[in-house]
């Protein structure tokens, strides 16, 4: 099914007023809705090298707790959105790795600068505190009863994430819309009242200076699919090293749409950790670089009581392998790049080679084993190429070592239709294009 154009534009809303959205309430699955994404660092003017440079850094932030930090795509309005009268536009980031959505919120005592206005609760009918024991409140890791400042006993969070990044604010209520922002075709927004999100108050950390926030994709019972009660999502990741064309994200699409791949749909089953509700986790069962599948243990990439495990994120840049077996992929490029190495040094953490200043030097396939699906990774998303100061041509891998948990970050799915089957706990991916989408 193709949408028209227009539906490309579509974008999150907050709504401080909703008079002019006349959607049937209560349920967002009623339509598909369409969002576009944006890289963090798009139009930014970055080199490869700084794109990747950082990229790189972002995943390492994060690594110790899956708890994203910045991710790649915060949802970009239209420029000439506007969802009618007294409507809060924001900009988040999207998010797989958490659940809390929230947005920088007057009055704003700590916050990082953005260009859109900062959202304003009192300005809206629809916007309500949490009281502390509220279910969504309870919910939230670390909470306390805003007596002093907030009064009235209002759910006071702190939430952070893995790279150090914190949002504290009170947890309030209001009616989101997603959709379209442009013109007066309604037809394709969807509205929910009542949906819990953080109004932050205190904000630090690597948030792009684009977003407003983050919008929280995770599998616990505070994020937008939770709350929505969405039955399934699906997000294609556009190049990020090679342009800026925006990235699509669709709620409850529709199942025709989805098989536009260019190749068979594999779906493997999402598995649930009962210590960590947020990560979406999957059965990873081995590795093959070339023609060889590497010696490792299946053990090595499942859950162990609650931690390590395999899990897919679009808030992570690039793939975090368990030193053990980041080892073998190392050696086995080694083995088969016949390319010097480069020290790793402006690289970072990245294994690179020096590579003749034009062709396209051989790599070895790279494919990840699922319980019920083979992922072969195309070479544009384990493979990048930079130059260096002296303008030298470099190729490095996008796989860097971790901690004992496997993270799919999003260099890897991309222009990858992902689908988050949520109403089946199952995960389907198919190569795609997605600037086409
Ligand atoms: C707190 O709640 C009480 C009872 O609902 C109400 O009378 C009072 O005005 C509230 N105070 C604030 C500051 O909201
Ligand atoms: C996603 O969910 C919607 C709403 O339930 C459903 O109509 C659609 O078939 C689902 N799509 C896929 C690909 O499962
Ligand atoms: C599993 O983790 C829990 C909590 O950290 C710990 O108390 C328990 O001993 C662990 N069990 C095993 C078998 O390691
Ligand atoms: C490594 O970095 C240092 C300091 O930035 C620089 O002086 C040196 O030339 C670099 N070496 C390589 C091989 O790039």
């Amino acid at each position: 099914m193709k949408l028209p154009m227009k539906m490309q534009k579509l974008v999150l809303l907050i709504p401080a007023l909703l008079a002019a959205l006349a959607i049937s309430c209560c349920n967002a699955a009623a339509a598909p809705v369409r969002m576009q994404l944006t890289h963090v660092d798009a139009g930014r003017g970055l080199s490869g090298r700084e794109l990747m440079h950082r990229m790189a850094m972002r995943s390492k932030a994060r690594a110790p707790r899956l708890l994203s930090g910045s991710a790649t795509a915060p949802v970009s309005p239209a420029p000439d959105a506007d969802g009618g009268p007294g409507t809060r536009r924001v900009q988040l980031t999207f998010d797989t790795g958490s659940d809390l959505t929230w947005t920088q919120c007057l009055p704003c005592p700590l916050c990082f600068e953005q260009s859109l206005p900062y959202f304003d609760g009192s300005r809206s009918s629809t916007h309500a505190l949490l009281p502390c024991d509220s279910t969504q409140c309870q919910s939230l890791q670390v909470v306390s009863c805003g007596k002093k400042y907030w009064s009235n006993q209002s759910c006071v969070y702190i939430y952070t994430y893995g790279d150090k990044s914190v949002t504290v604010g009170h947890l309030d209520v209001e009616t989101i819309t997603f959709g379209d922002g442009a013109g007066a075709d309604t037809s394709r927004r969807a509205s929910m009242p009542g949906v819990a999100f953080g109004c932050g108050l205190v904000n630090h950390g690597t948030y792009g200076i684009a977003g407003t926030g983050l919008a929280g994709f995770g599998r616990g019972p505070l994020s937008l699919p939770s709350q929505l009660k969405l039955d399934n999502f699906s997000y294609c990741l556009t190049a990020a090293m090679t342009g800026s064309k925006p990235s699509t994200i669709l709620l409850d699409l529709p199942a025709d749409l989805y098989s536009h791949g260019c190749s068979a749909v594999q779906t493997t089953p999402l598995i649930k950790n009962p210590r960590n509700p947020t990560p979406y986790y999957l059965s990873l069962k081995g590795i093959t670089v070339g023609s060889k599948r590497l010696p490792v243990p299946e053990s090595v990439f499942a859950l162990k009581n609650g931690t390590g495990g395999t899990v897919i994120d679009s808030g992570t840049s690039i793939m975090w392998l368990p030193p053990s077996v980041y080892r073998l992929v190392r050696e086995a490029f080694l083995a088969h790049v016949k390319l010097p190495v480069v020290p790793s040094n402006g690289t970072g953490p990245l294994l690179c080679f020096s590579a003749p200043p034009r062709g396209k030097p051989y790599v070895p396939k790279l494919v990840l084993h699922f319980e019920g699906a083979t992922m072969h990774l195309p070479r544009e998303n384990y493979v990048f190429e930079v130059d260096d100061d002296a303008g030298n041509r470099n190729i490095c891998l996008a796989i860097t070592e971790g901690d004992e948990m496997t993270i799919i970050g999003n260099f890897q799915q991309q222009n990858m239709h992902v689908l988050y089957d949520l109403k089946n706990s199952k995960l389907s991916f198919v190569h795609a294009q997605c600037d086409k989408l």
